[in-house]
Parts: structure tokens; sequence; C-alpha cells
């Protein structure tokens, strides 16, 4: 609907959007261009080049101390398409993946399309979105085969701590269920918050889990459509590489070249794509600071402002956020995304990754239309 208002001439202020408004870094955009002219134009191996692979190794060890060999890498079109192989080959009819909302949009249904069931387990905001080790006892079932997590989470920005995922990973081991870890925000970090990956809390959860990323968030990358999934298990990794062998065939090669430029680059290249994330965070924070009915955890990591409206819905005789929002891009012309997307209905989500102006103007808006 925001594009169809676009069209007839209206101003969207969108907020909708996952994706960060900056360009990458001028050495990734020479790489691709070299790599074009280059001849990077033919197929690759279907899980991705080693060069690329052996890059993604290499940052994972950089950043994370995880010591994995390129052959346990699959590159995919996306974190999201290394999301899709690992359901589809992890689970079963009947099998169930444990997912605790809110949740990122395409995990319930990526679940459903592989034949699992999603068992949704609320994390509420007095938790800080963050499911506790009681609530995964209580879904625990003779059925669990997956539990999903997603640190930072998109759409809240919590990020669980080492002491925090440790309990988790405990139980979910003890239960042998395999870690689906989305680290895709993993770079978008407001201090103190700290990225750990249940991957390498021990061997065994090493063993166990199953590490999903990407270039799409962490170097403003999302059109190039690259993703990987690292894991041990050689059955996975086999699997994985023959259905993208039947489906999709290799990633772009000239991504692939780009994508291994962003993979080494040192921390300080994108360091102002992080600082202009943390000083709009600031500006939302003081934004919704003391409006009524309103509830927002700061977020820890990832570029979503994640506000429960439910005083708000209450005023109003509303049952969920989806009319408000609707309400807010047709009479104030600004797009968010009513949190029934990600299991909270409730609640709302916008991206502060937008233009300073853009930010300027949906805020004023939002924060008046709350107050009506
Ligand atoms: C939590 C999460 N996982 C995965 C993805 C997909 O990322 P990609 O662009 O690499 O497919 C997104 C994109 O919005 C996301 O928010």
């Amino acid at each position: 609907m925001a594009k169809s208002l676009q069209a007839q001439g209206q101003t969207v202020y969108n907020l909708a959007s996952g994706e960060p408004d900056m360009e990458p870094v001028a050495a990734i955009r020479e790489a691709a261009a070299q790599a074009a002219m280059a001849g990077h134009s033919k197929y690759t191996q279907v899980s991705g080049t080693l060069a690329l692979r052996q890059a993604v190794t290499r940052a994972l060890l950089r950043d994370q101390g995880l010591a994995y060999q390129p052959d346990q890498i699959v590159i995919s079109s996306g974190a999201k398409h290394a999301l899709f192989n690992a359901f589809q080959c992890l689970l079963n009819p009947g099998d169930e993946a444990i997912l605790p909302a809110p949740y990122w949009v395409s995990y319930p249904e990526q679940i459903k399309l592989a034949g699992g069931r999603a068992v949704i387990v609320p994390a509420a905001v007095e938790q800080a979105y963050k499911l506790t080790p009681r609530s995964l006892q209580q879904a625990l079932s003779p059925h669990s085969r997956l539990l999903v997590l997603n640190s930072p989470n998109n759409p809240t920005g919590a990020v669980y701590s080492e002491e925090e995922l440790r309990a988790l990973v405990g139980l979910a081991l003890e239960h042998k269920l395999t870690i689906i870890s989305d680290e895709v925000y993993q770079q978008v970090l407001y201090p103190p918050a700290r990225h750990v990956s249940p991957a390498s809390l021990s061997a065994a959860a090493f063993q166990s889990t199953v590490v999903i990323s990407g270039v799409s968030k962490s170097y403003a990358m999302t059109g190039w459509r690259i993703g990987y999934l690292a894991s041990p298990d050689r059955a996975l990794i086999q699997a994985a590489t023959a259905l993208q062998s039947q489906t999709s065939g290799n990633p772009t090669a000239v991504a692939q070249r780009a994508a291994e430029v962003a993979w080494d680059l040192p921390a300080e290249a994108t360091r102002h794509q992080l600082a202009a994330f943390t000083s709009r965070r600031q500006r939302v924070l003081a934004a919704f600071d003391g409006v009524a009915g309103v509830a927002m955890v700061p977020p820890a990591g990832a570029f979503y402002g994640f506000l429960s409206i439910s005083g708000c819905l209450r005023r109003w005789h509303e049952q969920s956020a989806d009319a408000f929002c609707e309400r807010l891009l047709t009479e104030q012309g600004v797009a968010v995304v009513p949190g029934s997307a990600f299991g909270a209905p409730d609640a709302i989500r916008f991206s502060f990754a937008v233009a300073d102006e853009v930010l300027t103007a949906a805020l004023t808006r939002l924060v008046e239309a709350l107050g009506r």
C-alpha cells in the first residue's frame, strides 16, 4: 500500500523496510566491478567459491573464535536462502521447531514449507523479549527437533548474554535439539551488548549448532544476496549443497567476490555505518521517553524500534495494532510493520536505518498518532 500511495504522489515515510539506507563501502563495490570486468561470469561451485568460503571461515574465527573448515560452509543467495536450506534438510514431517516470539517473519513459513510445526513460545516485553529456560522446558515434546535463536533479534533488537545462552543451550543439548542460530545482525550492536554465538559455548554446542549469517545487514548489501550456513555436520552440508544444486545452483559469482572482500574488511571500515545507527537509536529512545501507553525495551542490536502499544490499544478499544498501522499510513504517510507479522499483535516495528530527515519527520508523526 505504501507504494501505491507514493504512486499517487503522497509523501510516504517508509520505516517498514529491513534494509540500511547506506551503500556498501567503496572497496566492496570496486571488487564487484573488477570481478565483472575480469570474467567472473561462469558458474562457481554450488556451495560457493573456495575463496569466499575461506573468507567466511576467517571472519568466524576473527569475530567469534569459531574454527570451521571451508567444507563446513555453504554459501547461498542470502541468509534467508541458507535458513530455507537448513529447515528443508533438518525437518521431517511432524518435527517441531521451537520458535520464540516475537520472531522474524520468514521462520514460521519456512518451517511449514519443510513439513515441520513451529511451536511458538511467547517472550514478553517483561522478559525483554528473550526466551527463558522455563518456557523452553515447557515447550519441549518428544517431537522437538530444532530450537531457533536469533540474536541480535529482528524485530526486538534483543541480544542474549553469554549466561542466558548457556542456560538455553544446555537445555537444548540435553534434549538433543539442533540449534539454528541466525546471526545476520551480529555486527550491529550497541555497547555494552556483545555478540555470542551458541556455537562458541562448548564443543558439544559447536557440533549441534547451525550458524546462519550474511552480508545484508552488516555491510549494507541487502540486494547482493549472499549468506551462509556453517555446520560441522557433514550430512547437513551434503544435503544443503544437493538441495541448492537442484534449486538455485551457486549464488551470483560477482556478488560472491564482493562478499569475499566484505568479510575481510576490518571493523573500522564500516564503523561510520554503526555510528549512524547509534545516533538514530538515541533519537528513537528520546522520542518515546514518557509517551503514555507505549513500552519499549531499548534495542541492544539490529536497527529496529519495537514498541508494545497495548496501553494505546486499550484506549482505542482495538485488539491488535493492524488497524493503527493502516491509519498511520493513510493519514500520516508513515509506514511501519504491525506486530502481528512477528507473532506480537499488540506491537509495531519500525526501522531506524533510514535517512535522518525521514526519521525525524516519521517520529514526530508517529508520536502524535500514538497520543490520540
Ligand atoms: C533475522 C533475519 N534473518 C535473516 C534475514 C535475511 O537476510 P538476507 O538478506 O541475508 O536473506 C533477515 C532479513 O531481514 C532477518 O531480519
